[in-house]
């Protein structure tokens, strides 16, 4: 993971860099780092922890250099301690780094043989030391970085800063995205980032790297090399990543607002697939394939997304009568699993560049398949890699826990399953008219939702007491359920685990006694009696029953029920896409009550650009 970013500028260029790395924050921030040519030499300035203690630093010590490198860590090899923040640096050479240089032991080795000293835990310094010796050996330091890039395995975005040379920036990608942003006559300047966001507060017009190139910047110009060390032309383009950093408007943290944006930005997901008034679906785009000629959807992705994924199964297997297997990337990519030549896979990813995502993209295609990435980023790599990238519309999405990003996925997900159901002749034109119908009716259902936000943060208060939790569902509550469980685990640090309900019986059961919170999505559904069962199981062995269902079930269950959450009645098809509010606000309230920070959970990061 990590953020990185190198300026060649005319002013000082640490504000700027700063200012890049604050928008690059999402990609991990447990250290970060600058490096400057102060008269030629170079000058680091590193702090554990957020950003603003760099910030703080810098005010401090300022940094006059033109040039410079800089760096938002996200811990992979070394803990997150000053000394292993970025950059880092060997004789005339510093650089940061994006990726895992998964071959640096024997490298290190290799260069403390030659008599390098190392002085952190990193995986990244091996790369300083390797192009300063090569630089050591009478290289210049194009060719001492040209001469090095083929010596490292695993994934990497790296910028490199050198000693005297003022007017000189090298990048170079494999794996990890990399940019080149362009300054305008009036704000002259070049820029390296790792994504077009980071860039935004300097220029619009930018080129990405691709897989395995690298470039040489100097002020006036920017040159591109291939995997091949060719040089080739690489496209300007022009991005709306948006100038302006999204700001909290009047919540407390970007969660609470990611949240609350849910009614609109969905609204405006659905408003874009379907066409309200004649209650069909409406694709703006061509299938990579006819659903009609496929018997199976292969569906991939890694954590929330992977339970948009898995929701997604019920809709397409429902209205569509194809078979789906949804798949972790982490192990799809690996598994090696046979795919079918000109069968369909289709990814999900909020920030389009997760490692695992990207990889089995690539496996997908090298098998033949058409393949559509269901994105939030439309600039990001599984955007440009895919053969449909399908936007979600939910806007930028700040809160590292994916709130919005999951509940427009899942909008678009529905739109796509009810247009492979008509494809297919699966459902009528009157089904469809019914089920476009309830996906409209979403957006107000989530805005009723949102109104339980103070009772949600009562409930929040006793499950801050747990130490562990269980949430149970059926359905498309099942993966909601363990969504559920992930949100509280990665903002509360609470054990949470997420099981449908019917396998309760097959173990879990065994945890049940006084002290555990069991919590018990039930929104309306045909199997809503069997998950009743499955509660009075529960009640049985004195489990804190909390039911987030409608008015009707929770008087049936009163007795039993410590705590409930009544949502409005709906119609059962999508119900899942509302009671992702009440599960969300849960975590988001059980996490602040604790004196967590939301946006920022622990040992996360929003891009996972490692594997
Ligand atoms: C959890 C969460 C993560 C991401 C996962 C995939 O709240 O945000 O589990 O869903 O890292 O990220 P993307 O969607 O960017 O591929």
């Amino acid at each position: 993971m990590c953020g990185i970013v190198g300026i060649l500028g005319q002013g000082p260029v640490a504000p700027s860099l700063v200012e890049a790395l604050k928008r690059l924050e999402y990609r991990g921030y447990d250290s970060a780092g600058i490096a400057t040519l102060e008269n030629g030499r170079l000058e680091r300035l590193r702090a554990e922890g957020k950003l603003k203690n760099l910030a703080q630093k810098l005010a401090s010590h300022p940094l006059s250099g033109t040039s410079g490198i800089g760096h938002t860590r996200w811990a992979t090899h070394g803990k997150p301690t000053e000394n292993n923040a970025h950059p880092h640096a060997s004789d005339k050479v510093a650089l940061v780094h994006n990726g895992i240089i998964e071959n640096f032991r024997e490298l290190r080795a290799e260069l403390k043989a030659k008599g390098h000293v190392f002085s952190t835990d990193t995986d990244s310094e091996v790369v300083a030391h390797l192009v300063s010796e090569a630089m050591r050996e009478g290289l210049k330091p194009v060719d001492a970085v040209a001469a090095s890039l083929p010596r490292l395995r695993g994934a990497f975005a790296l910028a490199f800063l050198f000693e005297d040379e003022p007017d000189l920036l090298i990048g170079a990608r494999r794996g990890s995205p990399l940019a080149v942003g362009f300054g305008t006559e009036e704000e002259p300047g070049i820029y390296l980032g790792s994504d077009a966001l980071a860039l935004a507060p300097f220029t619009d017009t930018i080129t990405y790297l691709e897989d395995g190139d690298s470039v040489v910047l100097t002020r006036s110009r920017a040159t591109f090399f291939d995997a091949g060390n060719q040089i080739v032309e690489r496209r300007k383009i022009k991005t709306q990543a948006g100038a302006f950093l999204i700001d909290k408007g009047n919540y407390r943290h970007f969660m609470a607002k990611e949240i609350h944006e849910q009614p609109e930005v969905v609204g405006l997901a659905l408003g874009h697939y379907l066409d309200f008034s004649a209650g069909r679906v409406a694709l703006p785009f061509a299938l990579p394939v006819n659903p009609a000629s496929i018997d199976r959807l292969t569906i991939c992705g890694c954590g929330t997304a992977y339970m948009a994924g898995l929701v997604a199964k019920y809709w397409f297997e429902r209205f569509a009568g194809i078979e789906v297997n949804v798949e972790l990337a982490s192990e799809f990519r690996y598994a090696e699993p046979p795919l079918k030549a000109d069968g369909l896979t289709l990814f999900i990813s909020q920030s389009g560049e997760t490692a695992d995502v990207l990889a089995s993209l690539r496996y997908a295609k090298a098998r033949g398949q058409k393949t559509m990435g269901v994105v939030n980023v439309e600039t990001s790599t599984l955007a440009r890699e895919c053969d449909l990238a399908v936007p979600i519309r939910a806007g930028t999405e700040i809160g590292v826990a994916s709130t919005k990003a999951f509940t427009c996925q899942l909008a678009v997900l529905a739109s796509l399953a009810l247009a492979f159901g008509r494809e297919r002749q699966a459902i009528s034109d009157e089904t469809e008219a019914r089920l476009v119908g309830e996906l409209m009716a979403v957006p107000g259902l989530m805005a009723e939702a949102l109104r339980k936000d103070s009772l949600v943060e009562q409930i929040a208060r006793d499950l801050s007491h747990a130490h562990d939790v269980l949430y149970l569902g059926r359905g498309t509550a099942y993966p909601l359920a363990l969504e559920g469980a992930l949100k509280l685990k990665e903002l509360s640090y609470i054990h949470a685990e997420g099981y449908a309900a019917g396998e309760l019986k097959h173990g879990p059961i065994a945890l049940i006694d006084e002290t555990m919170p069991v919590i018990v999505i039930a929104p309306p559904s045909p199997v809503l009696e069997k998950t009743i069962s499955n509660m009075e199981e529960v009640a049985a062995r004195g489990g804190k029953l909390i039911l987030i269902g409608e008015a009707g079930l929770a008087r049936d269950v009163a007795d039993e029920v410590k705590r409930s959450l009544v949502l409005s009645p709906m119609a059962p098809d999508f119900a899942a896409m509302v009671y992702a509010i009440p599960v969300q606000l849960l975590a988001y309230h059980t996490a602040v009550v604790m004196g967590k920070d939301a946006d920022q959970p622990r040992n996360l990061a929003k891009s996972v650009t490692v594997e």
